[in-house]
């Protein structure tokens, strides 16, 4: 099924969504081999590598991050820009090149990328060394693709989506102090740029009492703050028949008392009253937002489908900041989309000065094989593209250090979550508005929530030393 057959059939299927309870003790069968896997993309695809991982580890695999010892390397792809296609092909050379000398190594290519029918052709016709390939909605056959090995090459793609699989706790989580919870699935907003719908399907949330078990279980387990996780998350609940909305299911997660709860990703278009009121009565959901705006040009965000106008943006982003205590806004933003002239970009340099955000995303557009835009006419030169980025990038960055410096000298609870990656004689962690703090502190901290006084601010990073009592 090509892309826009992907999308009417999203469109038009009207199925209901099952829920199938899936139990996963699987024998353990492949003792002592071991795996390697590389994940691209959003927060979904590292915690479907979670997922994944879990799965192996169930078989009696043994994670390995050496490349070149493993017996089975996993990609877990994504696809929303040709980037990330031409970094995960570049990875793909090294296997083969891996594979020449271990012939029974086995390669797997999943994720986003596996449900575009353009990259399976190619793999069938130019990369006949890659073993498997499982789709975003066939992670639970893995097992039965790894037991079916060797012989051919096993292409296991599902372009119908509808399902919902909850099993117990069978994740291999990175982390065992913050943890990912998906709430829901897929995305309904079809962005005229975006790929995700396709990918990764219609809706589907999760229904609230199985959200509610796995955080219950997470905060029996000691977990300190979970994300709740959905392309869409404040959309969630629209598709179920019982009418529970975002801020219903915030509420509730909070009551587990989790000390911390965060959510990825908010569309202005669903960001309701009700929901700034749950963020700012509840201590345990951090003042921390990241609210895509995409475009400062209303030309730009209509074509996008993005539904909201600029004026309607800083009107929502207005009152989050006046009724959250504390809290910090990051965003998303595209330069570079079909039709946008100098003025429609001057317009976007203009609502990044106007928000001021903590943080951002930024992109130059990228056409995806049978999105909208990709088929809208573009004229602006890819030089013209690359200096919007840069022009950009600086009024972002401005702001950026601004707010870190806005945190000098203040103390604020930082949950410590691991070693630092630039300096093993530190640990490092986030502060409630998202703002990282590395830190000289005995590693017995990571796991707890410390007050620590933030004594430098660079661009991207804080410094801090643990408050004196
Ligand atoms: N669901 C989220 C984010 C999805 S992908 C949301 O709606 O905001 C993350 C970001 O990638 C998007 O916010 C967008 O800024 C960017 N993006 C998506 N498709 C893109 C494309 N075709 N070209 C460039 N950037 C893109
Ligand atoms: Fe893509 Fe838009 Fe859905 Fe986000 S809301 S995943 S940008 S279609
Ligand atoms: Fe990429 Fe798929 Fe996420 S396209 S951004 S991994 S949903």
């Amino acid at each position: 099924m090509n892309l826009p057959n992907m999308l009417d059939a999203a469109k038009r299927n009207k199925d209901k969504v099952e829920y199938i309870y899936e139990n996963r003790d699987y024998n353990k069968i492949y003792d002592n081999k071991k795996y390697f896997i590389r994940t691209y993309g959003c927060q979904m695809n590292v915690h479907d590598s979670e997922e994944i991982s879990g799965i192996l580890d169930n078989l009696g695999y043994i994670k390995t991050d050496i490349f070149a010892e493993s017996d089975l390397i996993i990609l877990n792809t994504c696809a929303i820009r040709e980037n990330v296609h031409d970094k995960v092909f570049g990875f793909l050379g090294r296997c083969k090149h891996l594979k020449k000398k271990n012939p029974d190594l086995q390669i797997a290519l999943c994720g986003c990328m596996a449900q575009e029918e353009v990259v399976v052709q190619e793999i069938k016709a130019k990369y006949p060394y890659i073993d498997l390939v499982f789709g975003t909605h066939n992670i639970n056959e893995l097992p039965k693709m790894l037991a079916e090995y060797p012989g051919h090459q096993n292409i296991n793609v599902y372009s119908k989506e509808g399902n919902v699989i909850e099993f117990d706790n069978v994740y291999k989580r990175d982390s065992n102090v913050t943890a990912w919870v998906n709430i829901m699935y897929g995305c309904d907003k079809f962005c005229t740029y975006c790929i995700v719908p396709y990918t990764r399907g219609k809706q589907r949330s999760r229904k609230q009492e199985d959200i509610l078990k796995e955080v219950n279980d997470l905060v029996k387990r000691g977990y300190k703050e979970i994300t709740l996780l959905g392309q869409n998350v404040n959309a969630y609940g629209k598709d179920l028949e019982e009418k529970v909305g975002f801020s219903s299911l915030l509420e509730k997660v909070s009551k587990t008392g989790i000390p911390r709860i965060r959510f990825v990703t908010s569309h202005p278009w669903d960001f309701t009253d009700e929901m700034i009121e749950v963020i700012a009565k509840y201590d345990n959901i951090m003042p921390y937002i990241h609210l895509p705006v995409q475009s400062g040009s209303n030309k730009i965000l209509k074509l996008m489908n993005r539904n909201y106008s600029k004026e309607d943006y800083l009107i929502l982003f207005n009152k989050i900041k006046n009724k959250i205590k504390n809290v910090s806004i990051t965003t998303d933003i595209i330069v570079g989309f079909p039709g946008e002239t100098e003025e429609d970009f001057l317009e976007t340099l203009e609502i990044a000065e106007a928000c001021k955000f903590a943080g951002a995303f930024t992109f130059v557009f990228s056409a995806r094989s049978g999105t909208p835009a990709s088929k809208m006419k573009d004229e602006t030169l890819k030089s013209e593209k690359d200096d919007r980025l840069q022009r950009l990038n600086k009024v972002i960055n401005k702001y950026s250090k601004e707010s870190n410096l806005e945190m000098l000298g203040t103390t604020q609870k930082v949950l410590i979550t691991r070693i630092s990656e630039k300096d093993d004689s530190k640990v490092c962690g986030y502060t409630e508005n998202m703002k990282l703090v590395n830190l000289i502190a005995p590693i017995s901290a990571i796991g707890k929530i410390i007050d620590v006084q933030i004594t430098g601010a660079k661009s991207f990073s804080l410094d801090g030393e643990i408050k004196k009592c």
